[in-house]
C-alpha cells in the first residue's frame, strides 16, 4: 500500500478488541520507534510497555482513554538526554524532547496501522498523575501514550476523522 492510502485509511480507535497483539508486531512497531530521527540523533526517547495487568491498572488510574486496547505505549522522554538549542532566540534553551518523542510516536503508530494494527493517540492525562502512577524518575517527561490493538466490533471513525480543513487552509507560501 501506498503511504499516502496508509495514512488516509488511519483513524483513531476508540473500541479494541482485548485480542492480544502479538509479539512479533509489537517488536515490530517498537524497532519504527527506535530507527526514527530524533535532534542530533541523541535519542532520548524511552518507552514503557504497558501490557501487565498491574499496568494496565496504573494506567486507567490516570484517567486516561485506553478504550479497552490489550496493549499501549508511553513515550516519554529524557530530559538530561535531549538536544537543547542554544541558539533560539525565543525560547531559552529549546528543548527538542517532545518532537523527538513525537516522531517516534508517529512512526510506531503508522508501523502499527501497516501490520493491521489499530492505535490512539492519547494525550488527554495530567503528566503529574502519569509520574505519579508509573513512579518515573524526575528526568523521564511523559509525552503521549499509544494505545493499540485490533479492531472491535463497534469500531468505526469518529466523526471528525473526516474533518481536514483544506491545505488552502493550513499551507502558505512564503
Ligand atoms: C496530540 C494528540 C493528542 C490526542 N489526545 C487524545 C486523547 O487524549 N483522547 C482521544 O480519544 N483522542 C486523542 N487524540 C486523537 C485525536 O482526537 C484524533 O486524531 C483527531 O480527532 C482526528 O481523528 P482521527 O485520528 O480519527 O483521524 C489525540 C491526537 C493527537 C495528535
Amino acid at each position: 500500500m501506498r503511504f499516502i492510502d496508509l495514512a488516509r485509511n488511519r483513524f483513531s480507535e476508540r473500541h479494541f478488541d482485548a485480542r492480544p497483539v502479538e509479539e512479533e508486531k509489537l517488536n515490530l512497531i517498537l524497532e519504527a520507534g527506535r530507527i526514527a530521527p530524533t535532534g542530533c540523533n541523541y535519542q532520548p526517547q524511552v518507552v514503557y510497555v504497558i501490557k501487565s495487568e498491574a499496568a494496565m491498572e496504573k494506567a486507567k488510574s490516570t484517567g486516561a482513554s485506553l478504550c479497552g486496547c490489550p496493549v499501549a505505549l508511553l513515550v516519554c522522554y529524557d530530559r538530561d538526554v535531549a538536544w537543547h538549542n542554544p541558539g533560539d532566540r525565543c525560547y531559552e534553551n529549546y528543548c527538542v524532547g517532545e518532537q523527538d518523542a513525537s516522531i517516534v510516536a508517529a512512526s510506531m503508530m503508522f508501523q502499527a496501522e501497516e501490520l493491521g494494527v489499530h492505535s490512539l493517540w492519547i494525550r488527554g492525562f495530567d503528566s503529574r498523575d502519569v509520574v505519579e502512577a508509573f513512579d518515573l524518575p524526575e528526568n523521564h517527561v511523559p509525552v503521549m501514550m499509544l494505545a493499540l490493538g485490533y479492531p472491535g466490533e463497534k469500531s468505526h471513525p469518529a466523526h471528525l476523522h473526516a474533518k481536514r480543513k483544506p491545505l488552502a487552509e493550513t499551507v502558505r507560501e512564503l
